[in-house]
């Protein structure tokens, strides 16, 4: 009988692998277990076993019982969890559900973006503060206190009690041209990305909080000229060909003479609707030559320099490139504006 019980074992193990679904288990179930299964005609037969061997047979029989249960039990609880491939609903070829991954925040990304392009062409780039002094985001730009240019930036003052400097929260990035001149020497060509901060009125078009990115390039003999190319060079990069520009005469205090950028408006492509306010051109852009002013606050001779300037709005041009037409939803945090960049 133990050579039976062998044989059956190796059967058993072989079988139960064809074993794919419920009902070939109950089939399983009632060939071996049932009350007129093999194991209860085992333990009929083991009732006529001779006295000698009745200890050894038992003892097999009862291993093959257990063996036989825990083989019947595991395929069970196998099925039912779905483990089986055939016979389970669950597909196993379909792709994996991923979770959301988290993205660079676009602005992140056309700063990455906008710093390749000048870097591109020899500018380096250069992070300024975000709390400023007083001096740096205007004195020193030819902005002084009864300048009243100072009005065209309502300025978020930083409480700086017993110290000696007036601090607040940077309202454009130009300060980062004079820590840049203040530490380096001719010929220097940075850009400076960043945030700023003036206490504007909310709208479609504005936003206490923003981001703008510098340039400086000051050489001897750096023309007009360079400025305009420069300018060009990046909106075509930046845009795509197709975009027209144009330069505007401004004003600005650290820049003599001073210009506005234009870009042609994505919309009507410059006939005119209401994002441009019907003029078919859309802002992007300040910018113009150093004034020697500001070269003589940081020691540059600007008999022997010249230079150029820009400051740009990064959300500005991110609205001309994408068609985005009110500049608060950058800062929503919707998913389904975010997810499309
Ligand atoms: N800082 C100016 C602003 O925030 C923009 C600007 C204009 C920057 C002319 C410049 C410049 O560097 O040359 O409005």
């Amino acid at each position: 009988m133990i050579e039976k019980l062998n044989n059956l074992k190796t059967e058993v193990s072989a079988g139960i692998d064809s074993v794919k679904d419920l009902k070939s288990l109950e089939e399983f179930r009632i060939k071996y277990l049932s009350r007129n299964g093999i194991l209860h005609s085992l333990f009929e037969e083991f009732k006529s076993v001779d006295k000698e061997s009745k200890g050894k047979t038992g003892k097999a029989l009862n291993e093959f019982k257990n063996f036989l249960q825990e083989i019947f039990d595991k395929k069970k609880e196998d099925l039912n969890s779905g483990m089986s491939v055939n016979e389970s609903k669950t597909d196993y070829s379909l792709p994996g559900r991923t979770g959301n991954k988290g993205t660079k925040h676009l602005i992140a990304q056309a700063i990455e973006e906008i710093n390749g392009i000048f870097e591109n062409i020899g500018f380096k780039v250069y992070y300024g503060n975000e709390i400023e002094d007083e001096y740096h985001n205007f004195d020193a730009l030819n902005t002084p206190a009864y300048h009243p240019s100072r009005d065209m930036q309502d300025t978020f003052y930083v409480d700086g009690k017993g110290k000696d400097r007036v601090y607040l929260l940077r309202t454009h990035t130009s300060p980062g041209q004079i820590r840049v001149m203040e530490n380096t020497k001719p010929p220097v060509r940075v850009i400076v990305p960043g945030k700023c901060y003036r206490n504007e009125a909310i709208s479609s078009r504005s936003l206490a909080f923003f981001h703008q990115i510098e340039g400086l390039y000051v050489d001897k003999k750096v023309t007009f000229r360079a400025l305009k190319g420069t300018l060009n060079y990046f909106a075509k990069e930046y845009f795509g060909k197709s975009l027209k520009t144009r330069l505007r005469p401004s004003y600005f205090p650290f820049t003599e003479p001073s210009a506005e950028m234009d870009v042609e408006c994505y919309l009507c492509k410059s006939k005119g609707c209401n994002v441009c306010k019907y003029t078919g051109w859309l802002e992007i852009a300040g910018c113009g030559m150093v004034d020697p002013n500001v070269f003589k606050m940081v020691g540059y001779d600007p008999e022997v320099y010249s230079g150029f300037a820009f400051g740009m709005g990064i959300e500005r041009t991110l609205m001309v490139k994408h068609g985005i037409p009110d500049i608060r939803i950058f800062y929503e945090n919707d998913i389904r504006f975010l997810k499309q960049f």
